[in-house]
């Protein structure tokens, strides 16, 4: 393809180092779409004659099923898809495949190939999260009222809903569908006719191909055009936050199916066993997301490190983007599907998390807030009270509402029986009725507002 300038060939070596194809092939779909909307652009645009723009049609179609049967041959000396693609068209058609180049080069033809992968990838993402959202708006509606512990510093804090806790997932989920959305729209921009890094003299008509190919607009900038790996960035800091969420799911998981939890219980199919300990269900998958999660954050370091410190234009060192991406790509949709599995299948221990929300004097902030609301009791001096009563509570073994009227009556004349009303772990989560709050109420309108924005 570029031997003309060499006496010699490459180094076995140099032969290895140099190959992509091994990687790339993956684009072979986007490469021959690529190289369709392009010789049918310079067919119309009287650059080829009809003759050869046919033949190379007709052979880009004959490739096209060679790779839907069983592929085309892997040879490192053609480098990438790109060649492997053109040397096959060469063995169909003959010398016409040598017109495909034509106002084209491979970094104009790389960047767009490229683009169009990462362009589905974003949709794949999307329509995966989707999902992911779908049943995690399931299991929070049959959920909307039972209640669980709050954590802060993994303390009990205060009674919540389920629902209201598996939404705070479907909030994260939402804005990860917006980052994909975000990038998928950012980089729908058609690189294809900057060529080598300058731009052509052949009267090409960029518009047309970038139409072809679904772009909203050809690239403004030849340079930029090839040089730029922003949307795969785009792609994999998505990814890598989308990721962050499911492990932090995962985490919880984990915990909650441990024993001294108890608050979940994952089905045969989502768990496994030790070959050594006969009664253990072990949490595998989630604890492989939660470990699998970390690759988006390494994927979009590596292409950072690898374009930080190129200069304009084209560098040999993209070609190594692919394949952090490719990677990222195959283990978002193994951690989503695996999480949406788990969601829709997971048993929730309803009395077990009832229970650890009543205990840890979970509704202590409900009675400083009663002193507040009944009382008049100025808030700071109403944490005071309420923290004695706690101290009397720990001291006698019980829960607040253990304390008898005498001993309420005794740390505050104000603590009188009817403080009892809302004591309850329930009474706790009806009366958070606050925009955004956990009360199940809330928890309802909150799930029809998210089918709506679904
Ligand atoms: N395989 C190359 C890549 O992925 C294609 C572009 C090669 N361009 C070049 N001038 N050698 O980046």
């Amino acid at each position: 393809m570029w031997g003309g300038r060499f006496a010699g060939g490459p180094d076995a070596v140099m032969a290895e180092i140099n190959a992509s194809i091994g990687t790339d092939k993956r684009l072979w779909r986007q490469d021959l779409a690529g190289s369709r909307a392009h010789v049918q652009m310079l067919g119309a645009q009287n650059i080829l004659e009809a003759a050869d723009v046919d033949a190379i049609l007709q052979g880009l179609a004959q490739i096209e099923a060679e790779y839907e049967a069983d592929g085309v041959p892997e040879v490192l000396a053609l480098e990438d898809i790109h060649m492997t693609v053109e040397t096959r068209l060469r063995e169909l058609i003959g010398p016409a495949a040598g017109r495909l180049h034509t106002a084209r080069s491979r970094n104009d033809q790389v960047a767009t190939d490229f683009r169009l992968w990462v362009r589905q990838a974003c949709l794949e993402a999307d329509a995966a999260l989707k999902a992911f959202i779908t049943a995690l708006l399931l299991r929070a509606e049959d959920h909307a009222d039972t209640i669980l512990p709050g954590f802060t510093h993994l303390q009990i804090a205060q009674p919540v809903t389920l629902g209201h806790h598996l939404m705070a997932y479907v909030e994260m989920a939402m804005r990860d569908r917006s980052r994909f959305h975000d990038a998928a729209a950012r980089m729908n921009e058609c690189p294809l006719g900057s060529a080598a890094l300058a731009g052509t003299g052949f009267p090409i008509d960029r518009a047309a191909t970038a139409t072809a190919l679904g772009f909203a607009r050809p690239t403004a900038n030849s340079l930029d055009s090839v040089s730029d790996r922003d949307f795969a960035l785009d792609y994999l800091s998505a990814a890598a936050l989308a990721g962050l969420h499911l492990s932090r799911l995962a985490e919880e998981l984990i915990i909650w199916a441990s024993q001294p939890y108890g608050f979940i219980t994952l089905p045969d199919a989502w768990s496994t066993g030790s070959s050594i300990m006969p009664q253990k269900r072990n949490p595998d998958a989630a604890e492989l997301v939660r470990a699998k999660s970390g690759l988006f954050l390494a994927a979009f370091q590596r292409l950072a490190v690898i374009m930080k410190g190129l200069p304009l234009a084209y560098s040999k060192d993209m070609q190594d983007d692919k394949r952090p991406v490719f990677n990222a790509h195959d283990t978002l949709a193994l951690c989503l599907t695996a999480m949406t599995g788990m969601v829709e299948t997971i048993t929730f221990n309803k009395s077990r998390m009832r229970a650890a929300a009543a205990s840890g004097f979970s509704t202590a902030t409900d009675l400083a807030d009663w002193l507040v609301r009944e009382a008049k009791i100025p808030f700071r001096e109403a944490h005071d009270i309420t923290g004695r009563s706690v101290r009397a509570a720990e001291a006698k073994g019980t829960d607040l509402d253990g304390l008898s009227d005498e001993e309420l009556a005794a740390i505050d004349p104000r603590l009188t029986p009817a403080v009892r009303s809302v004591l309850s772990v329930e009474a706790s989560v009806a009366s958070r009725t606050s925009f955004g709050g956990t009360a199940p109420a809330n928890v309802r309108a909150a799930i029809a507002a998210a089918r709506q924005r679904l």
